[in-house]
């Protein structure tokens, strides 16, 4: 209620959020939290949108009707729904979204989420990528075990698997092979089954958490028997987790990593985290901490159009009040006198238009009428 308060007093604007997203309870977390913040929120269910699009535009339809304009969108949602997902923030005009077209394809995608974290020399586990188990065989040669093998495209622990050995590493890629799943190979991190979580909202992170795998486990996903309590991040894995958001164009996003002696290397940005494990661990009200964040970029980039429409308003004035001089030669068509295109194409004169041309001794004024 105090942030309703405040939040109102310092906007006034009567901002509208929404975030769309399939419902889960830490979406309705965030949005029950904005509610604080704005003036109105909207819950949009993303299995009832429609996208459209083609060279001109495209539009983007809820139960059928035009979706509503807001000033704020948080779009959330799993790596299944990744082409309506990233298409519906392409096609949002005008408002304040966490996260671009672009981080919803990185994010949801290991082998991508890497690609870009290696260009942004984010530090991160060695990963292979390969195109036939006949290359990955002759990787698995070099690697030391364990190794891990990945899919790209999954959550919740359950598309990591490790190998101890050549031959048990053999036959999972066989496995892979034969059910067409793709993988990625990666170095395996000894890490006592600890992983880190820790969320970014912009230059900070608003919530941390270390994760214990379950006994005899070691992915430490807090659905696969992981727990989770609370953790004082670095500075250096704050600053690399920061970094990690940055590379794939997010503001919003959890950030998973393990502990190296050469310091925190990701696995992992994910960009619609679960909260009720991290909020558990934590004490921390994540889904408040995340309303707060977005109604603060949400009114700067109201402020930052406003600023644009301002100065297009002034620079509009000064064309208006503001004369400006051409030294040319006069060209003559036949007795005519031809004015020079920069003439033409700065007051926009259309053909036929009808001017006043007066005639002063050394002067000629043409005016619109
Ligand atoms: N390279 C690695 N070395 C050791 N453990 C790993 C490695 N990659 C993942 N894990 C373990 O598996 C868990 C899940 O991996 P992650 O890449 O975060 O995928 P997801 O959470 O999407 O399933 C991690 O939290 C960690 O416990
Ligand atoms: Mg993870």
């Amino acid at each position: 209620m105090v942030g309703k308060k405040l939040a109102r007093q310092d906007s006034n604007q009567g901002l509208k959020a929404a975030v769309i997203s399939l419902k889960s309870v830490s979406s309705d977390w965030v949005s029950n939290a904005l509610q604080n913040y704005f003036d109105s929120v909207e819950s949009v269910n993303l299995k009832k949108l429609e996208v459209y699009f083609n060279a001109k535009g495209g539009d983007i339809l809820y139960e059928g009707q035009p979706l509503t304009s807001f000033d704020c969108v948080y779009i959330r949602g799993s790596y299944k729904h990744v082409q309506l997902l990233a298409s519906t923030s392409s096609l949002l005009k005008d408002c304040y979204q966490p996260l671009s077209p672009e981080s919803f394809v990185l994010a949801h995608d290991k082998v991508l989420t890497h690609m870009v974290l290696q260009q942004h020399s984010v530090p991160m586990p060695k990963t292979y990528i390969v195109a036939s188990v006949k290359s990955a065989r002759k990787i698995l040669k070099k690697l030391h075990y364990p190794i891990i093998a990945k899919f790209p495209k999954g959550t919740q622990g359950k598309g990591v698997l490790v190998a101890d050995t050549y031959a048990s590493a053999s036959s999972i890629i066989d496995a892979l092979e034969q059910v067409k799943q793709p993988f990625l190979l990666q170095e395996f991190i000894d890490n006592d089954g600890v992983d880190y979580r820790l969320i970014v909202a912009g230059d900070k992170v608003i919530a941390a958490m270390e994760r214990l795998a379950a006994p005899g486990e070691l992915r430490s996903n807090i659905h696969a028997g992981g727990v989770g309590k609370a953790f004082e991040p670095s500075h250096d894995m704050e600053r690399i987790a920061v970094k990690a958001c940055k590379a794939i164009k997010a503001d919003l996003c959890a950030v998973d990593l393990l502990k190296t002696p050469l310091g925190p290397v990701v696995i992992e940005v994910n960009i619609s985290p679960g909260l009720q494990g991290i909020t558990m661990a934590t004490g921390i009200d994540v889904a408040d901490r995340i309303a707060k964040f977005l109604h603060k970029k949400t009114i700067e980039f109201k402020n930052s159009v406003k600023n644009r429409e301002f100065k297009k308003v002034l620079q509009d004035l000064d064309k208006a009040n503001s004369s400006h001089e051409l030294i040319a030669n006069i060209v003559l068509r036949g007795n005519r006198i031809l004015l020079p295109e920069a003439v033409t194409k700065y007051l926009s004169f259309s053909e036929n238009e009808e001017v006043v041309i007066k005639l002063l001794q050394d002067e000629i004024v043409i005016k619109r009428l």
